[in-house]
Order: structure tokens, then C-alpha cells, then sequence
């Protein structure tokens, strides 16, 4: 087991910026959604922990469901296909959809996703993500709630992680860069 905090170049957001901004982000939807019919689905593994946070500070009945998928190829090629290893379990025809992501990157995965969404009957999908790379964007593609818009460094903590490691940081911080060198 290795002690993450040396690799970590600097904090690019703390607790407290997250807390903060996750909390308005919430009071946002709180006052979006309130004659709706709200499913939250987040895409798995990086935004579990925001969705944690998220969640809890929503003040309205919701519904919550999980799924695991990539887009085939790179993240740059587009085949058009989205590989759904775990699919959601909700029915939401008719429900409004709330996708929670981690970070819009390329946003090729997340286009999929919102097509997947919609295929399934949803009455409206929309996208709220912790953070923001519009500079890495492939898709066309945006999100309607974003927590911070962010440089293009590479970011870990918080649900995000490198190679599996870093996600349970409690803030989100830029990774030095000889721990990706070579990648
Ligand atoms: P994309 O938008 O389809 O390119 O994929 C977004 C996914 O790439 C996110 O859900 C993350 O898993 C991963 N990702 C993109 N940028 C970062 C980063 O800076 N740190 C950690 N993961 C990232
Ligand atoms: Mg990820």
C-alpha cells in the first residue's frame, strides 16, 4: 500500500469548495424538478462519490439507479456503439432523468449514455457534472449543471481516479506528472 499524498502536485479543489458548490448544484435541481418525475443515474465507478453528496442534499423524492458503460474504441474515435456492462434497473419511461458524471471529457461516453437514456423512454435526460473540460470535447455534447469548469490537467480524488487508484481522495487534486509519465 503506498501513501497517496506525495504524487499530488497541489489541490485543485478542497473539501470545503466541493461541499460548497455540490450544495448549490443540489438546491438548482431541488428547484428544476419540482412538479418532475426524478431519476438520478450515475455512470459508474467516478461519480459515485458526488452522487453520495449529491443526493443527499436534493430536497425531493427521487429514485436512484447505477450503470457501468464505455463507448467502443478510444475516446476520440466514435463507432457508435456503447458497451453497457451493468444497465440500469428503473423502468423511466416517461421519467425525467438526471445523469450524474464525474468529469465531461471528451463526452463521447456520455452522448451514448444520453441516447441509451432516451431509447429507454425517458420524458426528458439531462446531464449534471462535477466537473468540466470543455477544451478535451469530441462530442457535441454539454451539460446543463456544472460544478467547476476546469484547465485540461489531470485530475484525481473525489470518485476520480487514476489506473483505480486515488478515488477515495476527499478533494480533488492535480496529479504530479512523472505518476503518468510514459502512459
Ligand atoms: P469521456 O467524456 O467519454 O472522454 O470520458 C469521461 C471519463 O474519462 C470520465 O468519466 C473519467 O472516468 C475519465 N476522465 C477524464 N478526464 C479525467 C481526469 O482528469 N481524471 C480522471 N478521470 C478522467
Ligand atoms: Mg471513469
Amino acid at each position: 500500500m503506498f501513501d497517496p499524498t506525495p504524487n499530488i502536485d497541489r489541490i485543485l479543489l478542497d473539501e470545503q469548495q466541493i461541499r460548497a458548490r455540490v450544495a448549490e448544484l443540489a438546491d438548482k435541481v431541488t428547484a428544476d424538478y419540482q412538479d418532475k418525475d426524478l431519476v438520478v443515474i450515475s455512470v459508474l465507478k467516478g461519480a459515485f462519490v458526488f452522487m453520495a453528496d449529491f443526493v443527499r442534499s436534493v430536497k425531493l423524492n427521487l429514485r436512484l439507479d447505477f450503470m457501468s458503460a464505455s463507448s467502443y474504441g478510444s475516446g476520440t474515435s466514435s463507432s457508435g456503439k456503447l458497451n453497457v456492462r451493468m444497465d440500469i434497473k428503473t423502468d423511466v419511461k416517461g421519467k425525467d432523468v438526471l445523469i450524474i458524471e464525474d468529469i465531461l471529457d471528451s463526452g463521447v461516453t456520455l452522448s451514448y449514455v444520453k441516447k441509451h437514456i432516451y431509447d429507454l423512454g425517458a420524458a426528458s435526460v439531462k446531464v449534471c457534472t462535477l466537473l468540466d473540460k470543455p477544451e478535451r470535447r469530441v462530442a457535441d455534447i454539454a451539460a446543463d449543471y456544472v460544478g467547476f469548469s476546469i484547465e485540461n490537467e489531470f485530475v484525481v480524488g473525489y470518485g476520480l481516479d487514476f489506473a483505480e487508484d486515488y478515488r477515495n481522495l476527499p478533494y480533488i487534486g492535480i496529479l504530479k506528472p512523472e505518476c503518468y509519465a510514459g502512459i
